[in-house]
């Protein structure tokens, strides 16, 4: 079994505490594949440094996880993390083509910091090392790699949606940004709508030759494999955590403070993709036209801050803040307040607690990779009364738990009518179709979840020929 190295932008640091909602999916999913397979993983300290020196900072966690990480230049930070990564690329691949930002600094810098990346990683692939890239931070990082004369087999993982071609090409040398994808021998996509956009383009644009039988893409003589790959959870490393005692607190604390009232929670990074204020506007027209049923039905959003350094996204901060003040305004009872908004990460074990004491979840973004909150919360649950998960049509993950129409309730995120009917609903169920809704998707958590997607994912890079 050859050794893995992982490289993404972000690296999850031992010990650190677990905010499972701040750091999102990736450093979950990336953890508990290198706990399974050994070896090394590679990225951003998420710490400044004076001068750029490349020097790595190693830490070995007790799981067998070794860390190795650099610090960056303040003006790296800002061109090639706040910069392309998130206001150009981000924005754009959630089809936000209103916010994606196009500055000429932001592409060079970063090209400089996928070199300094390179550079940096190189001394640490041995010969038989299959190197796996992850995110849209690093898709030159294997060109660069390549340059430098390394051979091995690498992948690459693309956690965020693939844009339709007719948004791509609004980014200044588009082409430059999928060839140097074409450097990779696998590419791994969260679903078949993401991919579909991915060869779409290389036909379209490309002029590639794109088999759609095995994800080939053939250009300039050369072939790449792009296939579909549903990220999933560790699941269960996710149900030990409900054992624990922190886990059954929160829930009691959650079930004490809303007595008789249904809780329904939502848990995401604050970000525009996430679709909150226009969940708000959901929730609020849930209780205009039920305006009884705020002694029912008691919203939590976990929300913690992310990516403040962003105008954007300290935007959709005060949006939020002021949405929520404004249901509140109009429904509070004085010993009733109908949202509750928690800007701050929780650890593993309290989410744990907290979906499983909500009898509801809305995960609503306007879009997303794959949501694996959603799939959380279903693992949560307890299978003799179990809570209704109402999710997005433009998650990912409503590919996997819809199940028919017999899992998740999918809604538009955009539509509060389609969002309050939903509550409605949900609020309402029958235990028995709770249950059937729970027992349909809690199959494919279980079973598609975060090992299967790394043997997966692995397992093709190794039958590359
Ligand atoms: O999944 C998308 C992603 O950008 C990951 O790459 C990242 O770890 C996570 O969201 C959180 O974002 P950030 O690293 O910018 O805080």
């Amino acid at each position: 079994m050859p050794r893995l190295v992982v490289i993404s932008n972000r690296v999850a640091v031992p010990k650190a505490r677990g905010v499972a909602g701040a750091q999102g999916g990736l450093a979950g999913a990336l953890n508990a594949a290198l706990r399974a397979n050994g070896g090394i993983w590679f990225g951003w300290s998420g710490q400044e440094t004076e001068e750029f020196s490349g020097s790595i900072n190693y830490v070995k966690s007790s799981d067998g996880v070794t860390t190795a990480t650099i610090d960056l230049e303040h003006q790296d930070i800002e061109e090639y993390y706040n910069g392309y990564a998130n206001s150009t690329l981000w924005p754009l691949f959630h089809y936000r083509i209103d916010l994606t930002k196009y500055e000429r600094e932001f592409g060079k810098g970063y090209e400089r910091v996928n070199e300094r990346f390179a550079e940096s990683a190189l001394p640490l692939i041995d010969k038989d090392d299959l190197v796996w890239v992850h995110d849209y931070h690093l898709m030159p990082l294997g060109e660069r790699l390549r340059s430098m004369g390394v051979e091995n087999r690498m992948g690459f993982f693309l956690h965020t949606p693939w844009p339709p071609t007719n948004l791509f090409v609004s980014l200044p040398y588009h082409e430059r940004l999928v060839k140097a994808l074409l450097h990779y021998d696998l590419l791994g996509f969260q679903n078949d709508v993401w991919l579909d956009s991915f060869l779409h383009y290389c036909w379209k644009e490309m002029g590639a030759d794109v088999n759609y039988e095995t994800g080939e893409v053939t250009v300039d003589g050369r072939t790449t494999v792009a296939r579909a790959y549903p990220i999933g959870i560790d699941f269960d490393f996710f149900r030990s955590k409900g054992e624990t005692g922190e886990a059954r607190q929160a829930g009691q604390r959650l079930l004490a403070s809303t007595r008789h009232r249904t809780a329904m929670i939502g848990v995401d990074r604050l970000d525009y993709s996430k679709g909150l204020p226009e969940r708000m506007d959901g929730i609020a027209r849930f209780f205009d036209r039920y305006p009884e049923r705020v002694r029912d039905l008691v919203f939590i959003q976990i929300a913690p801050p992310s990516r403040e350094d962003i105008g954007s996204y300290q935007l959709i901060r005060e949006t939020l803040e002021q949405k929520t003040g404004q249901i509140n305004g109009a429904r509070s009872e004085v010993d009733v307040v109908p949202v509750r908004y928690v800007n701050k990460g929780q650890t593993q074990e309290e989410l744990f607690g907290y979906y499983r004491a909500s009898k509801i979840a809305l995960v609503t973004p306007l879009r997303d990779g794959m949501n694996l909150v959603a799939k959380e919360y279903v693992a949560a649950q307890d299978p003799d009364d179990p809570g209704v998960l109402i999710l997005s049509r433009f998650a990912g993950a409503a590919q996997q738990l819809d199940c028919d129409g017999e899992g998740a309730l999918l809604v538009n995120p955009h539509s509060a009518d389609d969002i309050s009917h939903h509550i409605r609903i949900a609020l309402d169920m029958p235990l028995e179709e709770r249950k059937s809704r729970f027992e349909k998707m809690i199959v494919t958590v279980r079973e598609e979840n975060v090992q299967r997607w790394t043997e997966n994912f692995i397992g093709d890079m190794n039958a590359l020929g």
